[in-house]
């Protein structure tokens, strides 16, 4: 028997799997492409034939594969071999996806967790690594000493789907800052300007915005949208224009910043003209049609 057993060596599998073994836990490992386990095995692992060998060799299985549907066919021999122990699925997926393997993992008598990875390969094992985790409380109680391994690990609830949905919210907050930076570079760079050099006044910009961010969350929370408003919506959606005909004049494509003046636009035109920056996320709490939704992907 060992520790813990990990299935799926990609990029993030295999950190995972190392820093289980650098904390001293015997570890065994599993990937389709049986090479990926090679370096693996010279630090110490074990290397299982099968998938079912691998989740019966430990009461704790790891998966982290590229998407969910793969961790259903990786699983598909071992799925018997489950009961009794506690599942940790590390794959980046929606909430439905999590809570649907919950059950799926309920019914096989697995104790199951979900997880979402704040961190980069190299991060893990780090304290900077965030690990959020969602699923049975009493088995995170029982493994946060093995989790705790990989990163900070950081426990949100009982719902499986939680730490997909904490982590899909910090990934689309992060693509949303990588939007403006990448528009922001483009920008300066339209008239030469080196991206190194324009870094400091980049990064100190984005630390003052970042102070702005709790009175956001009061007005989010409280609905208060109107009262000390410095920089109201109907000014913002003046200045927004500026934005788009600065970049094209620029000749720099408008693409990554030209959806927020749609929102601001709507935000006005639907009576919040008025009201503070917060008031957006009133425009997108209610989900567009169906059809919308599957033209975005
Ligand atoms: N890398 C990152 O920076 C990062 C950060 C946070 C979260 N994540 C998440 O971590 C997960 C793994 O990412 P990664 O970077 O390790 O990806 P990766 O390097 O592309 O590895 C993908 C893994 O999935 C396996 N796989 C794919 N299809 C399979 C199938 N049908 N059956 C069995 N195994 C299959 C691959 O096996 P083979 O080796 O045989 O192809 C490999 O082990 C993803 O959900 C990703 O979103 C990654």
């Amino acid at each position: 028997m060992s520790d813990v057993s990990v299935i799926g060596l990609g990029a993030m599998g295999s950190a995972l799997a190392r820093a289980l073994l650098k904390s001293g836990l015997s570890v065994t490992v599993w990937n389709r492409s049986p090479a990926k386990a090679e370096a693996l095995v010279a630090e110490g692992a074990i290397a299982a034939t099968n998938v079912k060998d691998a989740v019966e060799a430990s009461r704790l299985v790891i998966a982290c594969l590229l998407v969910y549907d793969t961790v259903y066919e990786a699983f598909e021999p071992a799925t018997d071999a489950l009961a009794g122990r506690t599942f940790v699925n590390l794959t980046n997926g929606t909430p439905a996806q999590a809570r649907e393997m919950a059950q799926w993992a309920a019914a096989r008598g697995a104790d199951y967790l979900d997880g979402g990875i704040m961190a980069v390969p190299p991060m893990i094992g780090q304290a900077e690594a965030l690990i959020l985790y969602s699923g049975a409380r009493a088995a995170f109680e029982a493994h946060g000493k093995t989790l705790g391994a990989l990163g900070a690990a950081r426990y949100l609830g009982e719902d499986a789907g939680l730490a997909p949905l904490h982590d899909i919210a910090l990934l689309t907050a992060m693509y949303g800052l990588f939007s403006g930076v990448t528009h922001a570079f483009a920008l300066t760079g339209s008239e030469k300007g080196s991206a190194e050099q324009f870094l400091p006044m980049l990064t100190n910009w984005l630390g003052a915005v970042m102070t702005w961010l709790p009175d956001m969350a009061r007005r989010i929370d409280s609905g208060d949208y109107r009262s000390n408003v410095v920089s109201n919506l109907e000014m913002q959606a003046a200045a927004f224009k500026n934005f788009i005909v600065a970049s094209e004049g620029q000749g720099v494509s408008p693409e990554l910043i030209a959806p927020m003046l749609q929102l601001i636009r709507k935000a006005v035109a639907s009576g919040y003209g008025d009201a503070d920056q917060a008031s957006l996320v009133e425009m997108i709490r209610t989900m567009p049609p169906a059809e919308t939704q599957r033209a975005a992907i």
